[in-house]
């Protein structure tokens, strides 16, 4: 499928994606949105940002935060700037594949329940490295594991019926052989996290 066609389905889906059910719970957000950030995550990118499920618990921070939302669908940033205001996030609607911004001006880039739909999954990976600085987080993760997500992705057909969510354990390994550094892989029922340092 082309990014046009899942672009149309997430700007159809996007009045009513805070009322589908199974969302993540709380618990999963903080835990999630805790380990990505820390001392010196000034400007954080969240690709796949969607209606700002992480913004709540992304701003929860001490010092202001830069924080920028990337999505492909414009009515999922509309519904972002009605749930959030305007003045929380910079929002862009783009392509994660081409993501618009100079190399290396993030300190963290995030990707939470988006990976698989951002095909192809490695391009885009390289894309969300080039955009970190050295020493900089890439975060990747879901509220279900691989095995959990791939069979929703089936059973929901249409344009993301053949998006895959790889192992936790291989897109670790496709990480490394991009040059970055693996902290941690872990998937299990209600829980994916994958995160790498660039160097
Ligand atoms: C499953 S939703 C998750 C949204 C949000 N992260 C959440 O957890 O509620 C996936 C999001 O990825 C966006 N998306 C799909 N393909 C994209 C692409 N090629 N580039 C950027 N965003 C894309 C969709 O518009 C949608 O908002």
């Amino acid at each position: 499928m082309t990014p046009n066609h899942k672009q149309t389905f997430f700007n159809e889906l996007a009045g009513r994606w805070d009322q589908l059910p199974l969302p993540p719970d709380a618990g999963t957000l903080s835990r999630f949105v805790g380990r990505c950030l820390g001392a010196s995550a000034n400007r954080v990118l969240d690709v796949g940002c969607g209606t700002g499920i992480l913004l709540p618990y992304l701003g929860q921070a001490e010092a202001p935060r830069e924080i920028v939302e990337l999505d492909l669908a414009e009515a999922m940033l509309l519904e972002n700037r009605k749930k959030h205001g305007a003045k929380t996030a910079v929002h862009v609607c783009a392509e994660a594949q081409r993501p618009p911004f100079r190399d290396g001006i993030f300190d963290r880039v995030i990707c939470f329940n988006a990976l698989p739909h951002l095909t192809p999954v490695d391009g885009t990976l390289r894309q969300m490295l080039n955009c970190l600085r050295p020493g900089g987080l890439l975060s990747i993760g879901h509220s279900m594991g691989s095995e959990q997500l791939n069979q929703f992705h089936s059973e929901v057909g249409g344009p993301v019926g053949d998006d895959r969510l790889p192992q936790a354990r291989i897109l670790g390994r496709l990480l490394a052989t991009m040059g970055a550094e693996v902290l941690c892989a872990e998937d299990e029922s209600g829980w994916y996290c994958v995160q790498a340092r660039k160097r």
